[in-house]
């Protein structure tokens, strides 16, 4: 799967996808992740991307020409399946969402940044609006590397052990149980015995109970979607 992200803050960009599960999935030929500076694509003298707003309404705005100029001279390189913008006002994304991108051979993500983008973009360019949660971020470079993560970890191939994806929390609508690990007593603080006790069968029964009460008790929104699922 290739993404290509167009920002203006692409420093923003460098850290995230190069440590752990995401730079191994790149240097696994998995996932191609480019970065692309939109100041590039600026026919301006000072590379400006923003301009004002017309009406009333302070803030900047990202101009048409340079993110037209950037996506189109990606789209000549090879088709996309989606083109990908992030805002506070699309969709919140989700796991089914994360699964969905997954499965794509090639996304772009344009961050969204100011104090909007020229609206004749998102008209005639972007094929899915997307927002991480409902809070305003300063732009959109954030909100494109959580997508980013959460759909290549789900790239067949990716995670070592293949059904960890698939015991997320969410994969099911249902959080994850809690997990323990060595030892199993701590100043007095026991790990559940079942966990102890080599029964594969009652452990994993014990594990899809504890995952619906959590849900109920935490996500009671998520529970019933379990339910009707
Ligand atoms: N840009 C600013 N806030 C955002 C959000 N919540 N999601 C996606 N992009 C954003």
């Amino acid at each position: 799967m290739r993404i290509d992200i167009i920002t203006v803050l692409p420093e923003i960009l460098e850290s995230p996808f190069s440590h752990s599960i995401i730079k191994r999935a790149q240097e696994k030929g998995l996932a191609e992740i480019h970065i692309h500076n939109l100041r590039d694509f600026s026919e301006d003298k000072h590379r400006r991307v923003d301009d004002y707003s017309f009406g009333k309404g302070a803030g900047m705005v990202m101009a048409i020409q340079p993110v037209e100029k950037a996506i189109e001279s990606l789209k000549a390189e090879r088709n996309y399946d989606e083109i990908i913008f992030t805002t506070p006002d699309g969709d919140v994304f989700n796991q089914k969402e994360a699964n969905n991108l997954s499965m794509m051979k090639n996304i772009i993500i344009l961050c969204g940044h100011y104090k909007g983008i020229d609206q004749r973009i998102r008209d005639f360019y972007i094929t899915k609006e997307i927002s991480v949660g409902d809070y305003v971020l300063t732009g959109g470079e954030l909100a494109a590397a959580i997508i980013t993560d959460a759909v290549v970890r789900l790239i067949p191939g990716v995670l070592s052990d293949e059904t960890s994806a698939l015991t997320d929390s969410f994969q099911d609508n249902l959080l994850s149980p809690p997990v323990y690990t060595r030892p199993a007593e701590y100043k007095g603080m026991k790990v559940p015995e079942i966990l102890l006790s080599g029964n594969d069968k009652l452990v994993d029964d014990w594990k899809q109970e504890q995952a619906i009460e959590r849900t109920k008790k935490l996500r009671p929104d998520l529970y019933k979607k379990y339910l009707e699922d």
